[in-house]
């Protein structure tokens, strides 16, 4: 599906169809169109109830004029409309495009000014995310997207940047949407690699062997119940021909599929959990994004990846585990393994020195209960850090929601009879203490950041550009940030 920019008149144009976005009770973007096409429009508007409510569409068929069909989505109020109203409208509208089988059309912005850069780039992610269809294991005919689409005055530079974006996100949904007999820790790991030499990344991938000789004991035990072994995934990206401005290291939580271990989960439970290792696929999309547009930033992406399988050889509740820190981890319940794996994880990334750590885990059910399955958990160690991320969220459309990690009474219940700590913290309270577990294996002094991603990471239902199952969720958040860094 291209998308490019178009310069000429929306009158002149040829071709299958024309989709004008339009604010609420305000059709005066008609009036752009060819005159015939114009009258049809005005005509159907005054016998439908279109309103141009967001989310709304109207068709007109207008066969045997310059162009087959025009579309009328709506915005919603103008007062209202940010960036992310245009991303969504998009993918109503592509969405719409698709099933019509409409192979090429001019999309039309309401006048203010031109759409510059940040619209342009909006209206392409919103586009080809919503275009977006996870079908290859579907036999039988599959409806293709339209092969070109114009965006009317769009930018060039916002349509490059929307579209490595937004094929970044894809990439990780198609990823997370694998599921664990075709992507296991090792299979990921053998991406990773593909992935780095497509784009001319440095890969480093350390097996069991080395996973133990290095100190990552947490990250082996939570792996050593599965049939397939864990693996270290190391991936560096470096800017050519420009300096780097920070160096940021992403680690994704990589549990290729979470059966709960030995604390076996419920069957309605442990369904989707495929998608457990949704950060690591974030993490790699992200190093692409970043690799393809050259970003001046170094970049560190880090995944500790396992399957949580019971077995004979898994770790058991009780067990006691030295990470890689030096700090015993004591196991109250096998289930709660992503933190185990992120400590390993967030001890090497540490270790590289880095000026931000900003890590994405499925990790909590909690966290799902506390702020519902739209919304990432934020916990950060740093203030102006922290503000940054939920900026970079904002300008992206992806919520997160701060939760504390400043109640000490709280971070007691993580404390462990016989260890070091505990790696559950009881009831209440559960993705915090989750996040002051991961807290207690990040360098004194980095700025550090935890997006809890259990509930936007994989979604039941198909809603503007969020597909059913794996969303890509925090891709263009950590790419956001990134871009801020680096203007
Ligand atoms: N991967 C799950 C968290 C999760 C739950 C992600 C639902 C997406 C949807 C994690 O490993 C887990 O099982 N957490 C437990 C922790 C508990 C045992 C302390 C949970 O949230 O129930
Ligand atoms: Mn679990
Ligand atoms: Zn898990």
């Amino acid at each position: 599906m291209k998308v490019e920019a178009y310069g000429d008149e929306v009158k002149s144009f040829r071709g299958d169809a024309v989709v004008l976005f339009v604010y609420e009770e305000d059709f005066r973007p008609v009036s752009r169109l060819a005159k015939g096409l114009a009258g049809r429009v005005r005509k159907t508007l005054a016998v439908e109830p279109f309103k141009g409510k967001e989310g709304e569409l109207l068709k007109v068929p207008t066969p045997g004029l310059s162009v087959n069909r025009v579309y009328l989505v709506g915005l919603g109020k103008r007062e209202k409309a940010g960036e992310d109203t245009f991303r969504r409208a998009a993918a109503v509208a592509v969405r719409r495009l698709k099933s019509d089988r409409v192979k090429d059309a001019l999309l039309v912005l309401p006048r203010r000014g031109e759409p510059g850069f940040e619209l342009s780039k909006a209206v392409t992610e919103g586009l080809i995310l919503g275009a977006y269809a996870f079908e290859k294991y579907k036999s039988g005919e599959k409806k293709p997207a339209p092969e070109k689409l114009l965006i009317y005055r769009g930018d060039a530079k916002g349509i490059k940047t929307g579209r490595v974006f937004a094929e970044a996100q894809n990439y990780a949904r198609d990823l997370v949407n694998e599921p664990g007999n075709v992507i296991n820790p090792v299979t990921l790991a053998k991406e990773a690699e593909r992935l780095a030499k497509e784009l001319g990344l440095e890969c480093k991938v350390y097996d069991e062997t080395q996973i133990k000789e290095m100190g990552m004991n947490a990250l082996y035990a939570v792996g050593q119940g599965s049939a397939t072994p864990p693996r270290f995934i190391h991936l560096t990206y470096k800017p050519k021909r420009r300096k780097a401005k920070e160096k940021v290291v992403l680690v994704g939580k990589g549990l290729t599929f979470d059966s709960g271990g030995l604390n076996v989960k419920p069957g309605d439970y442990m369904r989707h959990m495929k998608s457990d290792k949704s950060g690591a696929c974030a993490v790699l999309a992200v190093l692409k994004a970043a690799a393809e547009l050259n970003l001046p930033v170094e970049l560190h992406g880090i995944i500790a990846a396992a399957e949580n399988m019971p077995d004979g050889r898994a770790y058991r509740p009780d067990d006691i585990i030295k990470a890689k820190n030096g700090k015993f981890i004591e196991i109250d319940n096998t289930d709660a393994e992503g933190r185990v794996t992120m400590a390993d994880a967030l001890s090497y990334a540490s270790e590289l020195k880095p000026d931000k750590i900003i890590d994405l885990a499925t990790l909590t059910g909690a966290c799902i209960v506390a702020l519902g399955e739209y919304t990432a958990g934020l916990f950060t160690n740093d203030e102006r850090f922290g503000r940054a991320i939920k900026e970079a969220a904002k300008r992206a459309g992806e919520r997160v929601w701060e939760l504390p990690l400043d109640d000490e009474r709280l971070r007691k219940k993580i404390k462990a009879p016989q260890a070091d700590l505990l790696n559950t913290g009881g009831r209440y309270g559960g993705a915090i203490t989750a996040a002051m577990f991961l807290q207690e294996f990040v360098g004194e002094g980095i700025p550090w950041v935890h997006l809890d991603v259990a509930g936007p990471a994989w979604s039941k239902e198909e809603y503007a550009y969020t597909p059913k199952g794996g969303t890509g969720f925090g891709v263009r958040t950590c790419l956001e940030y990134l871009r801020g860094v680096s203007s």
